[in-house]
């Protein structure tokens, strides 16, 4: 479905016969709303807080929610047209061409250990696709973003993905090795792989953050089975404009509703490949 008007010199002039609204609008909703989650983090951050089991392995605690009642009430408060698709609420459905795409707390295990690596996570898609990113990690401050075809940045500085082009010289993320619906030795061979292979190896457990360490350049690659939307919109968009690749494991398109995440500098995205099944 598409909302624009053929011949539009600027498709985003108009939508639906309106002016559309400035993408930087949203850009600057979504580092708002990033930040105030971020400060709930950090508030709650080694506090005796709520946690549960909302499944195997898979802990929420009252962080969480709040994280994401404060994202969410702020957006639906300046554009309550919008749809929302939030890791902890669900789905709000609308027939607005936008969607914000919202994990509020990335790395929930880490954060009930007090271990210092999460983050806060919010996408906005535009007619399906990703056109503004932005991940806030707030024990070190780092607000990492990108708007579609405007570039990423770090705290307002332009980031690049690094050059590395040898596994030897790689430092490597991976995600969570044990994915319920996935032969865990398949996973762990492809750990074993590139354990010998690369650099070294590393498994931080937050994905969104990970994807934005392959963004600036802090690692050389990142892959993960079976993560979410929340987990990868952002990220997806960040690594794209600081010049890197994001596909699923055989390098076939990313698609951010399937299980497969590979991310690269690109240069060394064929080496990974062959070496992750
Ligand atoms: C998790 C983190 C973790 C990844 C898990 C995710 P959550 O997200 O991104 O790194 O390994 O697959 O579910 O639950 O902390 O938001
Ligand atoms: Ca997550
Ligand atoms: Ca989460």
């Amino acid at each position: 479905m598409s909302f624009l008007f053929k011949g539009d010199e600027n498709p985003r002039q108009r939508f639906a016969g309106e002016i559309m609204p400035d993408l930087k609008e949203f850009f600057d909703l979504a580092v708002e709303a990033a930040r105030k989650a971020g400060r709930i983090q950090r508030e709650g951050l080694g506090r005796d807080i709520k946690i549960r089991l909302k499944g195997p392995k898979n802990l929420v605690t009252e962080i969480d929610k709040g994280c994401e009642e404060a994202i969410t009430s702020l957006i639906i408060e300046r554009y309550p047209e919008h749809g929302i698709l939030a890791e902890e609420g669900g789905a709000r459905k609308t027939s607005s061409p936008y969607r914000w795409i919202i994990d509020p707390l990335d790395g929930t295990t880490n954060y009930t250990h007090a271990y210092p690596f999460f983050c806060v996570s919010i996408a906005l898609e535009e007619n399906g696709e990703i056109v503004v990113g932005v991940v806030y990690d707030p024990v070190k401050d780092e607000m990492f973003c990108a708007r579609k075809r405007e570039g990423a940045w770090m705290n307002g500085c332009p980031v690049h993905v690094s050059r590395i082009d040898k596994l030897e010289k790689a430092l490597v993320a991976a995600g969570r090795l044990t994915k319920k619906d996935r032969d865990v030795d398949v996973q762990f061979a492809s750990f074993r792989k590139l354990a010998s292979k690369a650099l070294a190896l590393r498994i931080d457990g937050a994905a969104a953050l990970d994807m934005c360490y392959v963004a600036i350049g802090r690692f050389d690659a990142f892959w993960e089975y079976g993560l979410k939307p929340w987990d990868t919109a952002a990220g997806w968009l960040i690594i794209k404009e600081a010049g890197g690749q994001v596909s699923a494991f055989n390098g076939g398109p990313f698609d951010p509703f399937g299980p497969e995440v590979l991310a690269s500098n690109g240069i060394i995205h064929r080496m990974i490949m062959d070496n992750i099944l």
